[in-house]
Protein backbone atom coordinates (compact mmCIF):
# COMPACT_ATOMS: atom_id res chain seq x y z
CA UNK A 1 0.00 0.00 0.00
CA UNK A 2 1.36 3.37 -0.79
CA UNK A 3 2.60 5.43 2.11
CA UNK A 4 1.20 8.88 0.97
CA UNK A 5 -2.14 8.19 1.11
CA UNK A 6 -5.25 9.97 0.07
CA UNK A 7 -7.16 11.88 2.50
CA UNK A 8 -10.58 10.61 2.56
CA UNK A 9 -13.60 12.79 2.64
CA UNK A 10 -16.75 11.32 4.24
CA UNK A 11 -20.05 13.39 4.66
CA UNK A 12 -22.22 12.24 7.69
CA UNK A 13 -25.75 11.81 7.52
CA UNK A 14 -27.84 11.86 10.50
CA UNK A 15 -31.18 13.63 11.43
CA UNK A 16 -29.88 13.70 15.39
CA UNK A 17 -27.34 16.57 15.44
CA UNK A 18 -25.49 14.69 18.41
CA UNK A 19 -24.87 11.58 16.14
CA UNK A 20 -22.87 13.38 13.72
CA UNK A 21 -21.18 15.19 16.04
CA UNK A 22 -19.88 12.10 18.06
CA UNK A 23 -18.62 10.34 14.53
CA UNK A 24 -16.94 13.76 13.85
CA UNK A 25 -15.34 13.86 16.94
CA UNK A 26 -14.02 10.10 16.11
CA UNK A 27 -13.16 10.87 12.92
CA UNK A 28 -11.14 14.33 14.00
CA UNK A 29 -7.98 12.02 15.00
CA UNK A 30 -7.96 10.60 11.84
CA UNK A 31 -4.83 12.24 9.60
CA UNK A 32 -6.21 10.61 6.68
CA UNK A 33 -10.03 11.11 7.08
CA UNK A 34 -11.43 14.70 6.48
CA UNK A 35 -15.07 15.44 7.47
CA UNK A 36 -17.03 17.75 4.57
CA UNK A 37 -19.95 19.45 4.15
CA UNK A 38 -19.98 21.41 7.48
CA UNK A 39 -21.84 19.41 10.41
CA UNK A 40 -23.25 17.34 7.50
CA UNK A 41 -26.60 16.04 6.38
CA UNK A 42 -29.50 16.23 8.82
CA UNK A 43 -31.95 15.35 6.13
CA UNK A 44 -31.92 12.94 3.06
CA UNK A 45 -32.17 15.89 0.65
CA UNK A 46 -29.58 18.07 2.26
CA UNK A 47 -27.63 14.46 1.79
CA UNK A 48 -27.58 14.90 -1.84
CA UNK A 49 -27.00 18.61 -2.23
CA UNK A 50 -24.00 18.26 -0.25
CA UNK A 51 -22.64 14.87 -1.30
CA UNK A 52 -23.06 16.86 -4.95
CA UNK A 53 -21.55 20.04 -3.90
CA UNK A 54 -18.28 17.88 -1.78
CA UNK A 55 -18.01 14.62 -3.75
CA UNK A 56 -17.68 12.97 -0.77
CA UNK A 57 -15.15 9.73 -1.07
CA UNK A 58 -17.13 7.93 1.61
CA UNK A 59 -21.26 8.80 2.98
CA UNK A 60 -22.02 7.95 6.24
CA UNK A 61 -26.27 7.39 6.20
CA UNK A 62 -28.52 6.97 8.57
CA UNK A 63 -31.85 5.37 7.47
CA UNK A 64 -34.60 6.66 9.01
CA UNK A 65 -34.60 10.83 8.51
CA UNK A 66 -37.35 13.08 8.07
CA UNK A 67 -38.59 14.27 4.23
CA UNK A 68 -36.49 11.24 2.37
CA UNK A 69 -35.19 8.41 3.95
CA UNK A 70 -31.32 6.76 3.71
CA UNK A 71 -32.14 4.86 1.27
CA UNK A 72 -33.94 7.03 -1.47
CA UNK A 73 -30.87 9.49 -0.84
CA UNK A 74 -28.54 6.38 -1.19
CA UNK A 75 -30.02 5.99 -4.44
CA UNK A 76 -29.58 9.18 -5.91
CA UNK A 77 -26.45 9.89 -3.98
CA UNK A 78 -24.43 6.57 -5.53
CA UNK A 79 -25.98 8.00 -9.47
CA UNK A 80 -25.09 11.56 -9.22
CA UNK A 81 -21.40 10.79 -7.82
CA UNK A 82 -20.17 7.65 -9.22
CA UNK A 83 -16.91 7.81 -6.78
CA UNK A 84 -19.07 8.10 -3.26
CA UNK A 85 -19.74 4.84 -1.59
CA UNK A 86 -22.52 4.59 0.99
CA UNK A 87 -22.57 3.41 4.41
CA UNK A 88 -25.48 2.45 6.08
CA UNK A 89 -25.59 3.12 9.70
CA UNK A 90 -29.15 1.28 11.44
CA UNK A 91 -29.83 1.13 15.13
CA UNK A 92 -29.84 -2.53 15.09
CA UNK A 93 -29.71 -5.41 11.78
CA UNK A 94 -32.73 -4.90 10.24
CA UNK A 95 -32.30 -7.56 7.10
CA UNK A 96 -35.75 -5.40 5.25
CA UNK A 97 -33.31 -2.39 5.03
CA UNK A 98 -29.94 -4.19 4.36
CA UNK A 99 -31.43 -5.98 1.60
CA UNK A 100 -32.88 -2.27 -0.08
CA UNK A 101 -29.86 -0.37 1.21
CA UNK A 102 -28.01 -2.71 -0.81
CA UNK A 103 -29.73 -2.98 -4.29
CA UNK A 104 -29.91 1.30 -3.50
CA UNK A 105 -26.01 0.90 -3.66
CA UNK A 106 -24.97 1.02 -0.43
CA UNK A 107 -21.78 -0.34 -0.13
CA UNK A 108 -21.32 -1.68 3.79
CA UNK A 109 -23.30 -1.08 7.19
CA UNK A 110 -22.43 -0.25 10.54
CA UNK A 111 -24.65 -0.60 13.51
CA UNK A 112 -25.42 2.09 16.02
CA UNK A 113 -23.55 2.81 18.21
CA UNK A 114 -20.43 3.06 16.30
CA UNK A 115 -16.87 2.01 17.85
CA UNK A 116 -14.48 3.65 16.91
CA UNK A 117 -12.43 1.06 15.22
CA UNK A 118 -15.02 -0.48 13.06
CA UNK A 119 -16.16 3.00 11.59
CA UNK A 120 -12.25 3.43 10.85
CA UNK A 121 -12.01 -0.04 9.57
CA UNK A 122 -15.38 0.82 7.36
CA UNK A 123 -14.32 3.63 6.05
CA UNK A 124 -11.07 2.70 4.94
CA UNK A 125 -12.21 -0.63 3.48
CA UNK A 126 -14.60 1.06 1.30
CA UNK A 127 -12.44 3.98 -0.06
CA UNK A 128 -9.90 0.99 -1.18
CA UNK A 129 -12.48 -0.75 -2.78
CA UNK A 130 -13.96 1.85 -4.76
CA UNK A 131 -10.77 2.82 -6.18
CA UNK A 132 -11.36 1.41 -9.69
CA UNK A 133 -14.30 3.50 -10.21
CA UNK A 134 -12.27 6.58 -8.90
CA UNK A 135 -9.78 5.33 -11.35
CA UNK A 136 -12.35 5.00 -14.15
CA UNK A 137 -14.05 8.66 -12.85
CA UNK A 138 -10.75 9.98 -13.57
CA UNK A 139 -10.22 8.74 -17.02
CA UNK A 140 -13.60 9.75 -18.44
CA UNK A 141 -13.35 13.43 -16.61
CA UNK A 142 -9.98 13.94 -18.74
CA UNK A 143 -11.90 12.95 -21.66
CA UNK A 144 -14.90 14.92 -21.01
CA UNK A 145 -12.59 18.31 -20.47
CA UNK A 146 -10.97 17.57 -23.71
CA UNK A 147 -14.99 17.65 -25.25
CA UNK A 148 -15.84 20.09 -22.95
CA UNK A 149 -17.40 22.76 -24.90
CA UNK A 150 -19.87 25.87 -24.43
CA UNK A 151 -23.41 24.97 -25.62
CA UNK A 152 -25.26 21.79 -26.63
CA UNK A 153 -24.00 20.77 -30.51
CA UNK A 154 -27.10 20.98 -32.28
CA UNK A 155 -28.33 18.16 -34.32
CA UNK A 156 -29.23 18.34 -37.34
CA UNK A 157 -28.27 21.74 -37.78
CA UNK A 158 -25.54 21.87 -39.93
CA UNK A 159 -21.98 22.87 -39.18
CA UNK A 160 -19.25 24.42 -41.47
CA UNK A 161 -16.45 21.81 -42.26
CA UNK A 162 -18.35 18.96 -40.63
CA UNK A 163 -19.36 15.60 -41.94
CA UNK A 164 -16.67 13.27 -42.36
CA UNK A 165 -18.12 9.74 -42.36
CA UNK A 166 -15.82 7.37 -41.62
CA UNK A 167 -16.91 3.83 -42.04
CA UNK A 168 -15.18 0.68 -40.10
CA UNK A 169 -15.57 -2.85 -41.61
CA UNK A 170 -14.07 -6.41 -42.09
CA UNK A 171 -14.62 -9.14 -43.83
CA UNK A 172 -13.67 -11.15 -41.31
CA UNK A 173 -15.87 -11.47 -38.21
CA UNK A 174 -14.20 -10.67 -34.84
CA UNK A 175 -11.52 -8.84 -36.53
CA UNK A 176 -11.87 -5.56 -34.08
CA UNK A 177 -14.28 -3.46 -36.02
CA UNK A 178 -16.11 -2.35 -32.88
CA UNK A 179 -12.78 -1.68 -31.40
CA UNK A 180 -11.18 0.16 -33.48
CA UNK A 181 -15.06 2.46 -34.15
CA UNK A 182 -15.20 2.62 -30.38
CA UNK A 183 -11.81 4.18 -30.20
CA UNK A 184 -11.36 6.42 -32.94
CA UNK A 185 -14.26 8.08 -31.92
CA UNK A 186 -13.47 8.64 -28.81
CA UNK A 187 -10.37 9.97 -29.64
CA UNK A 188 -11.43 11.98 -32.15
CA UNK A 189 -13.57 14.19 -29.85
CA UNK A 190 -12.09 17.48 -28.94
CA UNK A 191 -13.45 20.77 -27.65
CA UNK A 192 -14.25 21.64 -30.96
CA UNK A 193 -14.87 18.11 -33.04
CA UNK A 194 -18.26 16.83 -32.41
CA UNK A 195 -18.08 13.09 -33.05
CA UNK A 196 -20.88 10.38 -33.31
CA UNK A 197 -20.76 6.91 -33.36
CA UNK A 198 -23.43 4.72 -35.12
CA UNK A 199 -23.72 1.09 -34.20
CA UNK A 200 -24.92 -0.33 -38.45
CA UNK A 201 -24.29 -3.20 -37.14
CA UNK A 202 -27.94 -3.95 -37.01
CA UNK A 203 -28.23 -7.51 -35.88
CA UNK A 204 -25.67 -8.08 -33.66
CA UNK A 205 -24.36 -4.74 -32.43
CA UNK A 206 -22.49 -4.01 -29.20
CA UNK A 207 -21.05 -0.90 -29.58
CA UNK A 208 -24.20 -0.60 -26.09
CA UNK A 209 -21.68 -3.09 -24.45
CA UNK A 210 -18.35 -1.93 -25.56
CA UNK A 211 -19.12 1.61 -24.20
CA UNK A 212 -21.24 0.36 -20.91
CA UNK A 213 -24.64 2.95 -22.30
CA UNK A 214 -27.88 1.67 -21.81
CA UNK A 215 -30.18 3.09 -24.59
CA UNK A 216 -33.90 2.88 -24.56
CA UNK A 217 -33.99 3.76 -28.50
CA UNK A 218 -31.97 2.72 -31.42
CA UNK A 219 -31.51 3.31 -35.19
CA UNK A 220 -34.48 1.58 -35.50
CA UNK A 221 -36.45 4.23 -34.76
CA UNK A 222 -34.24 7.03 -36.85
CA UNK A 223 -34.65 4.59 -40.05
CA UNK A 224 -38.34 4.18 -40.00
CA UNK A 225 -39.13 7.95 -41.08
CA UNK A 226 -35.59 9.02 -42.09
CA UNK A 227 -36.87 11.77 -44.44
CA UNK A 228 -38.94 13.57 -41.21
CA UNK A 229 -36.21 13.42 -38.72
CA UNK A 230 -35.67 15.88 -36.67
CA UNK A 231 -33.38 17.67 -34.04
CA UNK A 232 -35.89 16.49 -31.23
CA UNK A 233 -36.02 12.94 -32.40
CA UNK A 234 -32.52 12.44 -33.30
CA UNK A 235 -31.91 14.06 -28.96
CA UNK A 236 -34.10 11.47 -27.60
CA UNK A 237 -32.60 8.48 -29.35
CA UNK A 238 -28.79 9.10 -28.84
CA UNK A 239 -27.11 8.33 -25.74
CA UNK A 240 -23.78 9.69 -24.16
CA UNK A 241 -21.30 7.62 -23.10
CA UNK A 242 -19.57 8.92 -19.48
CA UNK A 243 -16.99 10.98 -21.68
CA UNK A 244 -19.57 12.50 -23.85
CA UNK A 245 -19.18 10.55 -26.76
CA UNK A 246 -22.40 10.31 -28.80
CA UNK A 247 -23.91 7.16 -29.54
CA UNK A 248 -26.66 6.05 -31.75
CA UNK A 249 -27.31 2.10 -30.76
CA UNK A 250 -27.97 -0.52 -33.15
CA UNK A 251 -31.70 -2.32 -32.52
CA UNK A 252 -32.07 -4.51 -29.28
CA UNK A 253 -33.26 -7.44 -31.19
CA UNK A 254 -31.44 -8.87 -34.23
CA UNK A 255 -35.34 -9.27 -36.02
CA UNK A 256 -35.81 -5.30 -35.71
CA UNK A 257 -33.17 -5.16 -38.88
CA UNK A 258 -35.41 -6.92 -41.19
CA UNK A 259 -37.44 -3.59 -41.22
CA UNK A 260 -34.26 -1.35 -41.51
CA UNK A 261 -33.71 -0.60 -45.55
CA UNK A 262 -29.84 -0.08 -46.58
CA UNK A 263 -31.32 3.14 -48.05
CA UNK A 264 -32.16 4.18 -45.12
CA UNK A 265 -29.10 3.79 -42.98
CA UNK A 266 -27.33 5.36 -45.88
CA UNK A 267 -29.63 8.62 -45.57
CA UNK A 268 -29.69 8.70 -41.64
CA UNK A 269 -26.16 8.72 -41.84
CA UNK A 270 -25.59 11.62 -44.48
CA UNK A 271 -28.48 13.39 -42.54
CA UNK A 272 -26.39 12.77 -39.23
CA UNK A 273 -22.93 13.98 -40.81
CA UNK A 274 -24.51 17.52 -41.38
CA UNK A 275 -24.57 17.86 -37.60
CA UNK A 276 -20.93 16.49 -36.80
CA UNK A 277 -17.50 16.55 -37.90
CA UNK A 278 -17.18 12.87 -37.39
CA UNK A 279 -19.59 9.83 -38.02
CA UNK A 280 -18.25 6.49 -37.24
CA UNK A 281 -19.66 4.12 -38.29
CA UNK A 282 -19.40 0.11 -37.16
CA UNK A 283 -20.38 -2.38 -39.34
CA UNK A 284 -21.37 -6.19 -39.66
CA UNK A 285 -19.31 -8.35 -41.42
CA UNK A 286 -21.45 -9.05 -44.95
CA UNK A 287 -20.53 -7.26 -47.67
CA UNK A 288 -24.32 -6.53 -48.41
CA UNK A 289 -26.49 -3.69 -50.04
CA UNK A 290 -25.88 -2.03 -47.06
CA UNK A 291 -22.31 -2.19 -46.44
CA UNK A 292 -21.51 -1.50 -50.18
CA UNK A 293 -23.82 1.88 -49.70
CA UNK A 294 -22.35 2.78 -46.26
CA UNK A 295 -18.85 2.57 -48.23
CA UNK A 296 -20.26 5.07 -51.09
CA UNK A 297 -21.16 7.87 -48.88
CA UNK A 298 -17.59 7.08 -46.77
CA UNK A 299 -15.16 9.76 -46.89
CA UNK A 300 -12.76 6.99 -45.46
CA UNK A 301 -13.26 3.30 -44.85
CA UNK A 302 -10.99 1.84 -42.29
CA UNK A 303 -10.68 -2.02 -43.17
CA UNK A 304 -9.55 -4.16 -40.51
CA UNK A 305 -8.04 -7.28 -40.16
CA UNK A 306 -6.44 -9.57 -38.18
CA UNK A 307 -2.47 -11.11 -39.62
CA UNK A 308 -3.86 -14.72 -40.66
CA UNK A 309 -4.10 -16.44 -44.13
CA UNK A 310 -7.68 -16.40 -44.18
CA UNK A 311 -8.12 -12.80 -42.99
CA UNK A 312 -5.84 -11.38 -45.46
CA UNK A 313 -7.43 -13.65 -48.35
CA UNK A 314 -11.10 -11.95 -47.67
CA UNK A 315 -9.62 -8.75 -47.42
CA UNK A 316 -7.88 -9.21 -50.65
CA UNK A 317 -11.42 -9.88 -51.86
CA UNK A 318 -12.25 -6.71 -50.48
CA UNK A 319 -9.10 -4.61 -51.57
CA UNK A 320 -10.75 -5.83 -55.75
CA UNK A 321 -14.13 -4.80 -54.82
CA UNK A 322 -12.95 -1.32 -53.70
CA UNK A 323 -10.76 -0.99 -56.57
CA UNK A 324 -13.47 -1.85 -58.89
CA UNK A 325 -15.93 0.58 -57.86
CA UNK A 326 -13.34 3.10 -57.54
CA UNK A 327 -13.22 3.41 -53.91
CA UNK A 328 -9.71 1.92 -53.27
CA UNK A 329 -8.08 5.73 -52.34
CA UNK A 330 -10.54 6.13 -49.27
CA UNK A 331 -9.02 2.99 -48.03
CA UNK A 332 -7.24 2.92 -44.85
CA UNK A 333 -5.79 -0.53 -44.07
CA UNK A 334 -5.42 -1.60 -40.33
CA UNK A 335 -4.00 -4.83 -39.12
CA UNK A 336 -5.56 -5.36 -35.45
CA UNK A 337 -3.66 -8.06 -32.74
CA UNK A 338 -0.37 -7.73 -34.05
CA UNK A 339 2.16 -9.60 -32.21
CA UNK A 340 5.43 -8.18 -31.86
CA UNK A 341 8.46 -9.85 -33.38
CA UNK A 342 9.99 -11.50 -30.37
CA UNK A 343 6.56 -12.74 -29.28
CA UNK A 344 5.74 -13.91 -33.07
CA UNK A 345 6.32 -17.79 -33.29
CA UNK A 346 6.23 -19.71 -36.42
CA UNK A 347 3.07 -19.45 -38.52
CA UNK A 348 1.89 -16.03 -37.92
CA UNK A 349 2.56 -13.97 -41.03
CA UNK A 350 4.40 -10.75 -41.20
CA UNK A 351 2.86 -7.35 -41.76
CA UNK A 352 5.48 -6.37 -44.37
CA UNK A 353 4.56 -10.10 -46.37
CA UNK A 354 1.13 -9.18 -45.88
CA UNK A 355 1.37 -5.51 -47.13
CA UNK A 356 4.06 -6.72 -50.15
CA UNK A 357 1.22 -9.77 -51.37
CA UNK A 358 -1.50 -6.96 -51.07
CA UNK A 359 0.20 -4.45 -52.42
CA UNK A 360 -1.59 -2.68 -50.42
CA UNK A 361 -0.08 -0.22 -47.10
CA UNK A 362 -0.92 -0.36 -43.93
CA UNK A 363 -1.59 2.75 -42.04
CA UNK A 364 -1.59 1.22 -38.88
CA UNK A 365 -1.19 -1.87 -36.79
CA UNK A 366 -2.69 -2.61 -33.27
CA UNK A 367 -0.67 -4.99 -31.12
CA UNK A 368 -2.74 -7.72 -29.63
CA UNK A 369 -3.44 -7.71 -25.72
CA UNK A 370 -6.22 -9.24 -24.59
CA UNK A 371 -5.86 -8.32 -20.65
CA UNK A 372 -6.42 -4.43 -21.86
CA UNK A 373 -9.03 -5.32 -24.22
CA UNK A 374 -11.20 -7.32 -21.61
CA UNK A 375 -10.61 -4.85 -18.97
CA UNK A 376 -11.68 -2.12 -21.52
CA UNK A 377 -14.48 -4.03 -22.47
CA UNK A 378 -15.70 -4.81 -18.92
CA UNK A 379 -15.39 -1.34 -17.92
CA UNK A 380 -16.94 0.27 -20.95
CA UNK A 381 -14.15 2.99 -20.53
CA UNK A 382 -12.42 2.62 -24.39
CA UNK A 383 -8.44 2.21 -24.24
CA UNK A 384 -7.79 5.83 -25.28
CA UNK A 385 -9.22 7.15 -22.44
CA UNK A 386 -6.91 5.04 -20.42
CA UNK A 387 -3.59 4.16 -20.98
CA UNK A 388 -3.05 6.61 -23.93
CA UNK A 389 0.75 6.60 -24.10
CA UNK A 390 0.79 2.78 -23.52
CA UNK A 391 -0.05 0.19 -26.73
CA UNK A 392 -2.69 -0.66 -27.89
CA UNK A 393 -3.95 2.93 -26.74
CA UNK A 394 -1.41 4.39 -28.15
CA UNK A 395 -1.58 3.18 -31.51
CA UNK A 396 -4.99 3.55 -31.37
CA UNK A 397 -4.83 7.72 -31.28
CA UNK A 398 -2.19 7.48 -33.52
CA UNK A 399 -4.54 5.64 -35.78
CA UNK A 400 -7.09 8.48 -35.37
CA UNK A 401 -4.88 11.44 -35.62
CA UNK A 402 -4.40 9.67 -39.07
CA UNK A 403 -7.85 9.84 -39.85
CA UNK A 404 -8.21 13.12 -38.91
CA UNK A 405 -5.27 14.28 -40.93
CA UNK A 406 -6.60 12.04 -43.93
CA UNK A 407 -9.71 13.99 -44.46
CA UNK A 408 -8.45 17.20 -43.46
CA UNK A 409 -5.74 16.87 -46.52
CA UNK A 410 -7.46 18.01 -49.75
CA UNK A 411 -6.26 15.13 -51.35
CA UNK A 412 -6.97 11.49 -50.02
CA UNK A 413 -3.90 9.31 -48.65
CA UNK A 414 -1.73 7.80 -50.96
CA UNK A 415 -1.59 4.18 -50.84
CA UNK A 416 1.49 3.13 -52.18
CA UNK A 417 1.97 0.48 -54.25
CA UNK A 418 4.45 -2.10 -52.76
CA UNK A 419 7.18 -3.67 -54.72
CA UNK A 420 6.46 -7.23 -54.94
CA UNK A 421 8.17 -9.36 -52.52
CA UNK A 422 11.24 -10.83 -53.14
CA UNK A 423 11.33 -14.32 -51.18
CA UNK A 424 9.66 -17.01 -52.34
CA UNK A 425 8.13 -18.14 -49.07
CA UNK A 426 5.14 -20.11 -49.06
CA UNK A 427 3.06 -17.24 -47.94
CA UNK A 428 2.45 -15.95 -52.28
CA UNK A 429 0.93 -19.26 -52.58
CA UNK A 430 -0.89 -19.73 -49.52
CA UNK A 431 -2.76 -16.52 -50.23
CA UNK A 432 -3.63 -16.31 -53.68
CA UNK A 433 -5.30 -20.01 -53.27
CA UNK A 434 -9.13 -19.47 -52.99
N1 LIG B 1 -5.77 -5.91 -30.36
C1 LIG B 1 -6.51 -6.74 -29.64
N2 LIG B 1 -5.96 -7.51 -28.68
C2 LIG B 1 -6.71 -8.35 -27.95
N3 LIG B 1 -8.03 -8.48 -28.06
C3 LIG B 1 -8.66 -7.72 -28.98
C4 LIG B 1 -7.94 -6.83 -29.82
N4 LIG B 1 -8.82 -6.20 -30.63
C5 LIG B 1 -10.03 -6.70 -30.31
N5 LIG B 1 -9.94 -7.60 -29.33
C6 LIG B 1 -11.04 -8.35 -28.70
O1 LIG B 1 -11.55 -9.25 -29.66
C7 LIG B 1 -12.96 -9.35 -29.54
C8 LIG B 1 -13.59 -8.99 -30.88
O2 LIG B 1 -13.34 -7.61 -31.14
P1 LIG B 1 -14.45 -6.68 -31.75
O3 LIG B 1 -15.78 -6.95 -31.11
O4 LIG B 1 -13.92 -5.31 -31.75
O5 LIG B 1 -14.46 -7.27 -33.22
P2 LIG B 1 -15.57 -7.05 -34.35
O6 LIG B 1 -14.83 -7.12 -35.62
O7 LIG B 1 -16.38 -5.85 -34.07
O8 LIG B 1 -16.45 -8.36 -34.12
P3 LIG B 1 -17.91 -8.69 -34.69
O9 LIG B 1 -17.67 -9.37 -36.00
O10 LIG B 1 -18.50 -9.59 -33.65
O11 LIG B 1 -18.65 -7.39 -34.82
C9 LIG B 1 -13.37 -8.42 -28.42
O12 LIG B 1 -13.52 -9.17 -27.26
C10 LIG B 1 -12.20 -7.47 -28.30
O13 LIG B 1 -12.05 -6.98 -26.99
MG1 LIG C 1 -18.42 -5.60 -33.90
Amino acid sequence: MSSERQVIKVLIVDDIPDTRENIRKLLAFEPDIEVVGGDGASTGREAIELATQYKPDVVLMDINMPDMDGITATKQITMAVRTAAVVIMSVQNEQGYMRQAMLAGARDFLTKPVSSEELYATIRRVYERNEPIRQQEAQMSSLRTAVAREGKPSVLTPIAGAGHIIVVYSPQAGAGVTTVATNVAAALMRHDTRVLLVDANLQFGDVDTFLNVQAQRSIADLTKNVHDIDQEMVDSVLVTHASGLKVLTAPPLPVAAYDISSDAVRELVQQLSKSYDFVIVDTPTQYDDMTHKLFDVAERIILVANPTIPCVRNVRKMLDIFRDAGMLDKVLFVLNRVLSEKERGRGAVPVNSIESHLKFKVVSTIPLDNAAMLVAVNQGVPLVAKAKSQSPGRELIELAEHVRKSVEQEKPEETKPQSEPRSKSGLRALLSGN
